[in-house]
């Protein structure tokens, strides 16, 4: 049964070829002060500077940057940034890049006023701001995250080795983002599937828990089908626009909050990969690729129902005269060989995992309880321990 909800999205959305055209008409909202917020530069090597710059310089806007965001920002990076859109009086900030660009700018925004630690009120209280909060505009390069449309914000700790998402409110969600498809197509594939897998596992933590009948469910099923489907296109085919554009809108849907309404959600992978990047600085799609399927062999015995009907529905497994455990199986085994068709991670040691961090990355991973089995210390270092075995 779904449970009470309230829901409302405030992103406004742009999509499709030349969606930049309509940066100009939504600046008319905000003043003149826009710092302009990205990455380590591959904006600047692909155009996408250039024309954001233009359409700032043609609206007469006055603009400080702050770039050099990295994958998986850090604190001490975002400090650097709060200040600066404090200095500035900064009337907006606009990210233009991937997730790391958008969720920095969300904590940005939400820190340049804060008056108190802002690690503690944010990361470790998960707090809704108090003060003065900046808007946030994205311009997205990356796709994978659904940051463009959420209120998400993962900042890692590097003094504490601490990644940390807090999933801010509606007044945190970006107010508006421009999601063009072409400008993804300079993406390196590593980023691209890592990307793909990265949406593929926002659907699965909110797919595996619960065993209500859900409309969710449904939604998340048609969403995996028709993610399986465009990545086989675009990892042979990088540059095919119908692929590229279905998988940039099954991203945001995947994680702009809708299909978590009225239902339980786990995030155990997501805890499991942001632990393994807090020692390794590792990139987010790939850590996830790492750890799931030794982490969902292991939950599938509490969820069984739900592990058959993925395999049936989403990996077209055929269930006649097989018992649940062995669809279930055949599920994970076609998830498996389509990670590996797409070029995926599937062992942690190709991360930087050593036996030696183990103990510390289970440390760093916190137990969330809305999946199928809250996990032990024991079975968080025996997920790892399997994923560093994978072939
Ligand atoms: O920094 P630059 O030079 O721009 O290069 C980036 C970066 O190295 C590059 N890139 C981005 N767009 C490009 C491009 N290269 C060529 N052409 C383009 N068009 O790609 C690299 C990765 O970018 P990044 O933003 O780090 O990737 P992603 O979008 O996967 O974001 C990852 C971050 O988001 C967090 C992750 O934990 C991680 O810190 N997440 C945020 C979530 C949210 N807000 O809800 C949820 C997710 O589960 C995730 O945790
Ligand atoms: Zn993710």
């Amino acid at each position: 049964m779904l449970g009470n909800f309230v829901y409302c999205n405030p992103t406004k959305l742009y999509f499709g070829k030349k969606a930049l055209n309509s940066l100009a008409g939504e600046l008319e909202n905000y003043g003149k002060n826009v710092l302009l917020v990205y990455g380590g530069g591959s904006i600047k090597k692909n155009g996408i500077y250039d024309d954001v710059l233009s359409v700032l310089e043609k609206c007469g806007k006055t603009v400080r940057e702050v770039s050099g965001v990295m994958p998986n920002p850090t604190y001490a990076k975002l400090l650097e940034g709060a200040k600066a859109a404090r200095e500035f009086n900064a009337d907006l900030i606009l990210a233009v890049g991937g997730g790391s660009v958008c969720d920095y700018s969300k904590g940005v925004s939400v820190a340049a006023y804060c008056e108190d630690d802002v690690w503690e009120k944010y990361y470790e209280r998960f707090e809704e701001p108090d003060c003065k909060i900046i808007p946030v505009g994205c311009v997205l390069t990356m796709v994978g995250t659904g940051s463009e449309m959420n209120g998400g914000s993962v900042i890692t700790n590097t003094e504490k080795k601490m990644k940390v998402g807090h999933v801010f409110g509606e007044s945190v969600f970006p107010r508006f983002a421009i999601l063009d498809p072409e400008y993804t197509f300079t993406l390196p594939k590593y980023q691209m599937i890592s990307g793909i897998f990265d949406i593929m596992s926002h659907i699965m933590e909110q797919y595996f828990s619960g065993t209500d009948d859900n409309t969710s469910d449904y939604v998340m099923e048609g969403l995996m089908r028709s993610l399986i489907h465009s990545s086989r296109i675009a990892v042979v085919d990088p540059l095919n626009y119908e692929a590229r554009s279905n998988i940039m809108w099954t991203a945001t849907w995947a994680l702009n909050t809708l299909v978590a309404m009225g239902k339980d959600t786990d995030w155990e992978v997501h805890m499991l990969g942001q632990a393994i990047s807090a020692h390794t600085d590792a990139t987010h799609g790939m850590t996830l690729a790492a750890v799931s399927l030794p982490y969902y062999k292991l939950i599938m015995p509490y969820g069984l129902e739900k592990f058959k009907r993925f395999a049936v529905n989403v990996w077209n497994v055929d269930p006649n005269g097989k018992t649940y455990e062995k669809i279930a199986l055949e599920g994970l085994s076609e998830m498996k060989k389509w990670m590996k068709e797409l070029g995926l991670v599937l062992n942690a040691k190709e991360l930087g995992l050593k036996p030696e961090m183990l103990e510390a990355v289970a440390d760093s991973t916190l137990v969330m309880q809305g999946g199928y089995k809250v996990l032990t210390r024991a079975e968080i270092i025996k997920i790892l321990e399997e994923s560093m075995k994978y072939e």
